[in-house]
């Protein structure tokens, strides 16, 4: 019996394809995404699966912070040809393997043909070698953030209940249905006051995309405002680490493993780094 289970085990752990790309979304800034991300991230790799959290965000990127990580390379030493791809990846005592700071997809312009190549090479066996990829995107409408969102097969847009990150979460649904995404889009309103106020924003925002972008936006839940979230930035870990019992981190857990079932019935995140650089051209 005890070899069954084991053997269920593993074969739920068996990849069958490319990791599947979350991108993690807002208009306006400070609304969580990072926290999000991190805990999300951190949660998803405690469930066995592998996965590469990604900064897409080099000016206001924080993800070290909260993670606790002193990594001083990304991805533009490894285009540069500076640092190799193992050396720019932080492996967080977790198992979440990390790249801080990407600010060189900017820059791929600039590359010849020859090391466009290789870095495609490169990064699709990221791709391959991952069970999800989850970006942390820059605030905003930017031609990295929306690059990023396009080419991912979930997009996960945060917001709050205040009207300016409503009506610019908003304005990112409009820009990625203005552009046919065609992966799936969900929301979550995290520092809501109650549940209530939190469904009621996410009944807003969907209501208003379906009648007027005629798309579905899936409901990803609500997270409370919660003091300890802000204690675990200060203490520079993941409140599901930092406060394992708080119910903001059981909302987080619940979250992360109803994203990583969803993530598994997607069709997989096939060639994610070659629509991101395309998109750059
Ligand atoms: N549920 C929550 N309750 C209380 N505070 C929160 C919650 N979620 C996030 N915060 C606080 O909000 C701050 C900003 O969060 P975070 O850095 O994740 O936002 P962001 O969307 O990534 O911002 P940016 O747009 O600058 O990248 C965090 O430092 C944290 O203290
Ligand atoms: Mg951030």
């Amino acid at each position: 019996m005890q070899t069954e289970a084991l053997r269920l085990r593993q074969m739920m752990k068996c990849r069958t394809g490319p990791a599947s790309v979350l991108a993690i979304a807002s208009g306006k800034g400070g609304v969580g995404k990072t926290c999000i991300a991190a805990n999300l991230g951190t949660c998803l790799a405690a469930s066995g699966r592998k996965v590469l959290l990604i900064e897409g965000d080099m000016s206001l990127g924080n993800i070290d912070v909260i993670l606790n990580i002193n990594s001083k390379y990304n991805l533009w030493h490894m285009l540069s040809g500076r640092k190799s791809l193992e050396e720019i990846i932080h492996l967080t005592p977790e198992g979440l393997e990390v790249i801080c700071g990407v600010s060189g997809f900017e820059q791929l312009a600039n590359l010849n043909e020859f090391q466009r190549r290789r870095l495609l090479n490169d990064l699709s066996r990221l791709q391959e070698n991952a069970d999800v990829i989850i970006i942390d995107t820059a605030s905003g409408i930017s031609k990295s953030a929306i690059g990023f969102c396009l080419a991912a097969d979930d997009v996960l847009v945060v917001t709050t209940p205040e009207a300016p990150a409503m009506t610019d979460a908003y304005a990112t649904i409009k820009v990625l249905a203005g552009n046919r995404f065609a992966g799936r889009i969900s929301l979550i309103v995290n520092m809501a006051e109650t549940i209530a106020q939190g469904k009621k924003t996410y009944q807003q925002i969907a209501r208003v995309a379906k009648r007027f972008l005629d798309v579905h936006v899936y409901d990803a839940g609500v997270l409370l405002r919660d003091e300890r979230m802000i204690a675990a930035v200060r203490l520079r870990k993941p409140v599901v680490l930092a406060y394992p019992k708080a119910q903001i981190s059981m909302s987080l857990m619940a979250l992360a493993a109803k994203l990583g079932n969803g993530l598994a019935t997607l069709p997989s995140g096939k060639r994610f780094f070659k629509k991101v650089v395309d998109w750059f051209f």
